[in-house]
């Protein structure tokens, strides 16, 4: 694809290459990275006092399912000490992703991998926008979303099934620190198996949910 057919999005005032074979990254999404730089103390935002900080700064993250990797980006430009680790199981995607980090100075290493089976690094943390829309919802404009690529949008089990299992390999490789997106009506849902793994919820920020132990 020539760099003419491609677009440029804003997320957390940088801007991010798009194409057909990555999710357009949403506003929504923002709130991951502010529940990360809370959770290290470093919160964006003139005059937000930061919290006790959870974790530390030079902490390993994976972001899974990268997309265009806006996530992974912001956070190893705003936390440099951080290691950050970018997997997608799309290869079209992570050609995308590497473009935009090389484009913005980010030092992300970037991994194919379906959820974490080739992770061979054991993170502090995995900041995770999976596909989270179920096929049959009606309230949803197939017609607008028609233009993203299906394996970006789409899970089964009401939306929830890569985040099922991404939260069941998680806590078999003990980690146990996770930023998840999902839609806020699949919020209960989320919690409640989380919490039949041992995982407690530590805030809800929109879209996203952040689980400890
Ligand atoms: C909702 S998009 C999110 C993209 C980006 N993180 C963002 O927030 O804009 C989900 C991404 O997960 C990827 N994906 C889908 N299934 C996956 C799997 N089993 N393992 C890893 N990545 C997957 C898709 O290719 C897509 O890039």
């Amino acid at each position: 694809m020539s760099e003419s057919s491609q677009n440029k999005v804003d997320f957390y005032g940088r801007d991010y290459l798009v194409s057909p074979d990555v999710l357009i990254p949403r506003p929504e999404t923002e709130m991951m990275v502010d529940t990360v730089l809370n959770l290290v103390g470093k919160p964006f935002l003139p005059g937000i006092k930061p919290s006790k900080a959870e974790l530390p700064e030079n902490l390993t993250i994976v972001d899974v399912g990268t997309g265009s990797g806006c996530i992974a980006v912001t956070l190893k430009l705003l936390l440099p000490q951080a290691k950050v680790v970018a997997t997608d199981i799309s290869d079209k995607a992570l050609g995308v992703a590497k473009k935009n980090a090389s484009a913005l100075g980010a030092e992300v290493e970037f991994l194919q991998s379906d959820l974490l089976d080739d992770v061979r690094i054991k993170p502090d943390l995995i900041v995770a926008n999976l596909p989270y829309v179920d096929e049959n919802w009606e309230w949803v404009d197939k017609e607008a979303l028609s233009k993203e690529p299906a394996l970006a949008l789409y899970a089964k089990d009401g939306g929830l099934e890569l985040i099922f299992k991404l939260i069941d390999q998680a806590v078999e490789q003990e980690v146990y620190h996770l930023v998840l997106e999902a839609d806020p009506c699949q919020h209960e849902r989320i919690v409640q198996y989380a919490k039949e793994k041992d995982l407690t919820l530590g805030e809800t920020r929109g879209f996203s949910l952040y689980f400890s132990e």
